[in-house]
């Protein structure tokens, strides 16, 4: 938690005081904490588990922001900027959140401006995420994102396993696909391709990366 970055520029008697105002949650695999449209009054941190945010078209489309992990932090933009949900939030494991009321951060952030500006980093990084999506949205071809989203998951959930980095994700074949910004069936094909070269090994929303270079160079 401690690398949060609500609590980086926190020594360790002001990052349990904030802990003491933050309350805790827990959701099991599905469990929605929010929609979008829905009025926010708190933002989160993770402290374990994943949580997706999505994003649904008129037509019924869904299209995921991103997965998180532990120590990341949503739910400010309403905070913020105040006006509705941007996205609904799902549990896509079982999770572990701690949230802080708009009041709370306030009046924290009042009293310890540093915090501010690790927030305004936390943005930041993630307006630069998004731009490197929507460039590659434009730029790069499906299998080259599939690439990157794998390699990108990897850094945050992957973990050394004898074959090479496994990276349990959580998410269905469809969730993966919604992730990618491509139909299931192009994701998938993508998917079997890396496989049948070697360069991935499958499993139950999991894969392992075998080839992370290979990957690195399909993702460029
Ligand atoms: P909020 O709008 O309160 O609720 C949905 C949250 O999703 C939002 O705050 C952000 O914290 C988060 N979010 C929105 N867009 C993105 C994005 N492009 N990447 C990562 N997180 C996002």
């Amino acid at each position: 938690m401690k690398k949060a970055p609500l609590f980086a520029a926190l020594d360790d008697e002001a990052a349990t005081a904030l802990q003491q105002s933050m309350t805790s949650s827990r959701l099991e695999r599905g469990d929605i904490l929010f929609h979008e449209g829905d009025q926010g009054d708190r933002l989160y941190v993770i402290r374990e588990g994943k949580i997706k945010l999505g994003r649904t078209s008129s037509d019924g489309r869904e299209n995921l922001l991103a997965i998180l992990g532990p120590g990341e932090m949503f739910g400010e933009l309403s905070l913020f900027d105040p006006g509705p949900r941007t996205a609904t939030a799902t549990a896509v494991a079982e999770t572990q959140l701690i949230g802080l009321g708009h009041d709370n951060l306030q009046a924290f952030l009042t009293d310890r401006p540093e915090v501010a500006a690790t927030l305004l980093a936390a943005l930041a990084r993630r307006l630069r995420r998004t731009n490197e999506t929507l460039a590659d949205l434009v730029f790069t071809d499906v299998p080259g994102r599939v690439a990157k989203a794998l390699l990108d998951l990897s850094s945050r959930f992957g973990r050394p396993a004898e074959e090479g980095i496994l990276v349990a994700h959580d998410l269905t074949q469809e969730e993966l696909a919604q992730l990618v910004g491509a139909s299931r069936e192009t994701v998938n094909k993508a998917l079997a391709d890396f496989a049948t070269r070697g360069w991935i090994k499958l499993e139950a929303r999991a894969v392992i990366l075998i080839d992370v270079e290979r990957l690195k160079r399909r993702a460029r």
